[in-house]
């Protein structure tokens, strides 16, 4: 492996996959191509950037010419990067479609006529929609219900059109909610260990009985390494865990981590114009690789909560203070 691009890697989850393939494909030149949205930030990746270890190639994945001069000799690329907060794909809907429909569109173009030989096509578990009872496996229909799942199954479509008519070698991945560290604080769990640091209360959507699965970043990394040695080209892999929590259960643990009574802390807030009550996925054909899930989200919550209080100047735009630290032992 000589060339690998990475977009969308000065992101959250595209910056744990730049971590994992510099470390472990050291002879690959790495190039992370990113726009550097509200969501990107460049100390993600600055260690590997200052050793020279990655350049990162600041550009819009919609940008057709820029993807090709981008992908000239690209051996292997992944697909990271994406308009991806649901919220926000209420109120600003077709920057998720330019971005996550005409952005891949433009990328798998791109890519088919620079014969990249291998694709990995980040996707979500999103896109089948609203699972309330039991799991769904690859074949599912595709049945999202907002405009950010609703981008990323008519991604998916692109490329499963670009499969059939010009073969081009993807493997797509739909994976679980993803934690980790340097997730933008709009999505629960920085968003809540924050608010904790400040001493604010926890808003919590509709009655926080929504489940989510939890997956963690090196676990996905992980996944994708396998699948980039011996998934099967033109294949969709479902990517899960069974940690699964409600909301209100996460905003427990971080008022646990933080000594603080949840009855006092969590407030409760309009719901989302449509919340899936869960979704839930399950993995066979990346179980028969040999992966399985290693990290459970309480686990690596306390480390998580240190690194979002060490790095909190990063989050604090408007000069807000910390007040909370968390506790050093683990989660109750
Ligand atoms: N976060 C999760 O829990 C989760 C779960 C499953 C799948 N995913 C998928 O994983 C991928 C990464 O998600 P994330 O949580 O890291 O998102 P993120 O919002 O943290 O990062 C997205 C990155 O993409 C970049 N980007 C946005 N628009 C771009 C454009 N037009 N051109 C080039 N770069 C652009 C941003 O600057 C940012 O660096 C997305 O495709 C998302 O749909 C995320």
């Amino acid at each position: 492996m000589k060339k690998i691009v990475i977009t969308g890697g000065a992101g959250f989850i595209g910056s744990h996959i730049v971590d994992h393939f510099a470390r472990h494909y050291p002879n690959a030149k790495i190039t992370v191509f990113d726009k550097m949205t509200y969501a990107a930030d460049i100390h993600n990746i600055m260690p590997l950037i200052e050793t020279d270890r990655i350049e990162l190639i600041v550009g819009d994945v919609c940008d057709l010419q820029k993807c090709y001069t981008l992908l000239k000799d690209c051996d292997l690329l992944i697909h990271a990067a994406a308009e991806s907060h649901v919220d926000n794909s209420f109120g600003n809907s077709l920057e998720f479609s330019r971005t996550n429909v005409l952005g891949t569109h433009a990328l798998m173009e791109a890519a088919l006529k620079s014969s990249v030989p291998k694709i990995i096509h980040v996707s979500t578990d999103e896109v089948y929609g609203e699972v309330i009872e039991g799991r769904v496996d690859e074949s599912a229909h595709l049945l999202p219900t907002n405009p950010y799942s609703a981008s990323k199954a008519a991604a998916d479509m692109v490329i499963q059109g670009y499969k059939k008519s010009f073969h081009l070698p993807v493997i797509t991945v739909r994976s679980n909610n993803i934690f980790g560290i340097r997730q933008f604080p709009e999505k629960i769990i920085p968003k809540f260990l924050l608010l904790m640091m400040m001493g604010q209360k926890l808003p919590l959507h509709g009655t926080g009985q929504n489940m989510r699965h939890f997956l963690a970043a090196q676990d996905l990394c992980q996944a994708l390494d396998i699948l980039v040695q011996k998934g099967e080209i033109g294949q969709i892999y479902n990517i899960g865990t069974m940690d699964e929590y409600k909301n209100i259960e996460v905003a427990e643990m971080i008022c646990a981590l933080f000594d603080q009574n949840p009855k006092e802390a969590i407030t409760y807030i309009d719901d989302r114009p449509f919340n899936d009550a869960r979704y839930a996925i399950t993995w066979e054909p990346l179980k028969a690789l040999g992966w399985k899930p290693a990290i459970h989200l309480r686990d690596q919550l306390p480390d998580m909560a240190r690194w979002y209080y060490d790095n909190f100047d990063r989050f604090a735009k408007n000069g807000e203070e910390r007040i909370n630290a968390p506790k050093l032992q683990k989660a109750a």
